[in-house]
């Protein structure tokens, strides 16, 4: 990682505006993604302004201290491709061309680190010196949710994001879940066995694209990560009480570690992503060593768990890690995968749709297969033709009424690793899985009963004078005749078809064609 404040080439300082958070809060001011609540509002009311708000949420004034605060930025696929400048139908696509053309991290000095500008250390480093809601009714206590940690992996030296949340217990500790699998579980146990402690920083208040970045679980240098999917070069500054580097345009940084004593705290209840409140768990304790902070911080609180689970930040989220990695398993196993959508109200990741071009029998099932086997949390997989819009619900709906028979196209499978939250597996940590093939029966879509009706498009121009020289030239269909004398009205050709019929001369063939 080179250092120093500016581009040696260009001698430019990086640019620490352009993907700060409030820079893109800014950008949806004025447009229909964003409502503004202007007056005080208390951190335990935050929540009900955003339970199943399609839009992000700007607070002007979060508790007595009038502290400014957005939630639910990301909890839309629309606000997710803003944040990346592409249509929501391209964002897979250019996620994968980010992921392929990494960028340049440069460390700068911590005098030009705008998330340097306020340092709170010793006991000025207070979590409750922060606005940190309370998000649901059962939680165990108040949750920083939109938290981003920051480890380096000591054996591989390489950097791991992750969102993870945080439950306040005090001025400097906080429980971290990390009981679901992951990088920083695995990081976090290896060093917790050594006798360890893991320096971590938690950065709050963070552009889309970095929460993108952190969702991901890639065994390459994460913070990394954040410039690929920027594509552009990040300036990252070194902590100030540990030795971690973290984005030098962030909002906020709370730097500390995990203890070496493991999971040792009660951490939750808490509002799960799928909706449901989660258990207590045993869970590693943070302690909070600093909080550097720019002058004007905004902070950011995600949403998490409710009835509306498709528009809240960690769905939307989610739906994008689960259709790279798909999409990554269908390249492998299928000749033509076309397109992949995972629906953010299954939670991002359970029902999994996929569009494919088959090229031979059986690639429906292949798909399949490989939508169950790429990731524990997808548990329906629903597979149709590239003609299906896998964005439009009512196309999926259509083609699973009038292209699935049970009999033949479900598969269905147990005995697989499942996401121990699915409150449906009643405790059980192997679940099911179905795959619903809603292709049409290979090599058949060009037979008649699979032709999909389509409004005239009569194209051609007039080639004839009549219908009889239309029709001594060889049968066609109504339209056909229509397009051949150039009318857009067809009761001229009515009139002209019954004179022939009158006159014994006409009668219909295969496919409905006129023929004399
Ligand atoms: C808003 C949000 C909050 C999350 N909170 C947690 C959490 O508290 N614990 C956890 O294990 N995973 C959580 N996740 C999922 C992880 O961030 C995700 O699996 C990530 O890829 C893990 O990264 P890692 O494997 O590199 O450590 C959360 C995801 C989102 C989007």
């Amino acid at each position: 990682m080179p250092e120093g404040t500016a581009d040696p080439a260009t001698g430019l300082k990086p640019d620490t505006e352009a993907f700060r958070l409030r820079t893109f809060v800014d950008g949806l001011k004025g447009t229909d993604e964003l409502e503004i609540v202007a007056g005080t509002v208390e951190l335990a009311d935050l929540a009900a302004h955003m339970d199943g708000n399609e839009k992000a949420v700007l607070f002007e004034k979060v508790g007595p201290e009038g502290a400014e605060m957005v939630g639910n930025l990301v909890g839309s696929r629309s606000r997710i491709a803003a944040a990346f400048g592409v249509p929501e139908e391209s964002l897979l696509a250019e996620l994968q061309r980010r992921l392929a053309a990494p960028r340049d991290v440069v460390e700068i000095a911590a005098a030009d680190a705008p998330v340097q500008q306020v340092v709170w250390t010793g006991v000025d480093a207070d979590f409750t010196r922060l606005p940190v809601p309370f998000q649901h009714e059962r939680d165990g206590g108040p949750y920083l949710s939109a938290t981003i940690d920051v480890v380096r992996n000591p054996e591989t030296g390489l950097t791991n994001l992750g969102c993870r949340r945080m439950m306040l217990r005090g001025r400097t500790e906080a429980g971290v879940d990390l009981n679901a699998p992951s990088d920083l579980q695995a990081i976090y146990r290896a060093a917790a066995a050594r006798g360890e402690r893991l320096p971590v920083s938690f950065i709050l208040g963070a552009h889309p694209v970095d929460h993108v970045a952190a969702n991901m679980r890639i065994p390459v240098d994460e913070v990394g990560l954040i410039a690929a999917l920027r594509a552009a070069p990040l300036a990252v500054v070194r902590c100030v009480s540990n030795d971690l580097c973290v984005p030098a345009d962030a909002e906020t940084v709370l730097e500390g570690y995990l203890d070496e004593h493991g999971y040792s705290d009660d951490e939750g209840p808490y509002g799960e992503f799928l909706g449901y409140y989660g258990v207590m768990k045993r869970n590693p304790v943070f302690h909070l060593t600093a909080i550097t902070r720019r002058h004007d911080a905004l902070f950011q609180t995600s949403t998490i768990s409710g009835r509306y689970i498709g528009r809240t930040d960690t769905a939307v989220l989610n739906t994008l890690k689960t259709e790279s990695v798909v999409w990554r398993a269908l390249q492998t196993a299928i000749r033509q995968p076309v397109a992949v959508y995972a629906t953010p109200t299954s939670g991002g990741g359970f029902h999994v749709r996929a569009a494919i071009r088959q090229s031979v029998p059986g690639e429906a099932r292949n798909a399949i297969a490989a939508i169950f086997g790429c990731l524990a949390n997808v548990k329906h997989a629903f597979v149709v033709d590239d003609d299906i819009d896998i964005f439009d619900d009512g196309q999926i709906e259509w083609a699973m009424a009038t292209r699935f028979q049970a009999d033949r196209d479900l598969v269905v499978e147990g005995g697989f690793r499942s996401l121990p939250l699915d409150p449906s597996l009643d405790g059980r940590r192997i679940g099911a899985k179905a795959g619903f093939d809603m292709t049409v029966p290979f090599g058949k879509r060009a037979a008649g009963e699979w032709q999909v009706a389509a409004p005239p498009s009569l194209e051609g121009g007039q080639r004839f004078d009549s219908v009889r020289a239309a029709l001594d030239d060889g049968p066609r269909t109504f339209g056909e005749l229509m397009a051949c004398l150039g009318t857009r009205d067809g009761r001229d050709i009515v009139l002209a078809l019954d004179e022939l019929r009158q006159a014994g001369a006409l009668s219909r063939g295969e496919g409905g064609v006129y023929l004399i």
